[in-house]
């Protein structure tokens, strides 16, 4: 028995029960370990399906460039693709990411190029601007766009969403996701929802990202972003693939309480996990103390990514004082 390739090898994660962190809360708690992909993260799942769907519509032909803004994790589950199908790859990222990702890109055989944070998403310096450009440039590219492509939600409706179903025995009445791109919480939650309605879907936000007022007024608004060190969560645009209406409440959790919760995670689960896995934990555990679930309720959280690529930062003691994350000061 062996798996024609890596991206055979990728979903089918498994769910684990929170013991320590979650010792006050009476329902069960399960994560949906996602570092456990080959690629190391979630984004594995919509790698492999962006790029499928995007060669039976003839999109890409044999020996092309993939080019995606990504903030590392895409990118890894890109590169793991184009290496097992012969692409070529080039990804743009923005300097707030963490030096690991961008080395393990480059491992892989991708071109990485760094943009600036802090400009808005349609500068011409942004890292949304320099992908669609080199996409416009390059010839035979394809650039697969995980905020606007829906083949990032169907993935999760595909795969994440039905793992859940069966793993919990249809028992499942709370599913908590970051939001990102929003494909992860939209496709699981569309699946959940079809099997039963009465599913609870919390979605995590970062403070200093718009999802949380759109969330509760339908309004985008460009005055609630503010810089904030979690990566992979929050956003300063409305992708396509958020999909407001399948989601009940947003809890929105800060840099500090993120970062904690994950080396918590780290210390007392043993779940070795990037620092939008703590936020969505803490969110998820908040709101869960907050509305009081009891003993014949069954939440998942998403956990989506490793710690590894954190090591110098979240797990570093001298980086979290910098920032006044540890409670010690
Ligand atoms: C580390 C991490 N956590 C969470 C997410 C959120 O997932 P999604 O983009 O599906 O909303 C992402 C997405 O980029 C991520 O990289």
């Amino acid at each position: 028995m062996y798996k024609k390739s890596i991206l055979d090898a990728i979903g089918n994660t498994p769910l684990v029960k929170l013991n320590k962190v979650a010792e006050d809360i009476e329902a069960t708690i399960l994560v949906k370990v996602e570092y456990l992909n080959p690629g190391q993260s979630v984004k594995d799942r919509i790698a492999v399906k962006m790029i499928e769907d995007a060669e039976k519509k003839g999109l890409i032909e044999p020996g092309g460039t993939i080019i995606e803004g990504t903030s590392g994790n895409t990118g890894m589950g890109l590169a793991l693709v184009a290496a097992v199908k012969g692409y070529k790859c080039i990804f743009t990222t923005t300097d707030k990411q963490s030096k690991e990702k961008i080395d393990l890109l480059r491992a892989l055989g991708a071109e990485v190029r760094v943009c600036p944070t802090n400009v808005e998403p349609d500068d011409p310096k942004s890292y949304y601007s320099v992908a669609k450009q080199l996409s416009k440039e390059i010839p035979n590219s394809y650039y697969p766009n995980q905020y606007e492509n829906l083949s990032n939600t169907a993935a999760h409706y595909e795969t994440t969403g039905p793992e859940i179903w069966y793993q919990t025995e249809g028992s499942i009445t709370h599913y908590a996701a970051g939001m990102g791109t929003g494909g992860t919480i939209s496709g699981t939650a569309r699946y959940l929802l079809e099997k039963n309605e009465q599913i609870q879907v919390i979605g995590i936000d970062s403070v200093g990202s718009v999802y949380k007022k759109y969330f509760e007024t339908g309004e985008y608004d460009k005055n609630e972003v503010k810089p904030y060190l979690t990566e992979g969560i929050g956003e300063d645009i409305i992708p396509a693939n958020i999909d407001m209406d399948l989601v009940d409440a947003v809890v929105q959790v800060n840099d500090k309480n993120a970062f904690q919760m994950t080396r918590a995670l780290a210390k007392k689960e043993g779940l070795f996990i990037g620092g939008s896995c703590g936020a969505a934990v803490y969110g998820a555990l908040e709101y869960a103390r907050e509305q009081k679930l009891g003993s014949d309720q069954l939440m998942v959280i998403i956990l989506p990514d490793s710690g590894s690529r954190y090591v110098s930062k979240i797990y570093n003691d001298e980086w979290m004082d910098e920032h006044n994350f540890l409670d010690t000061q």
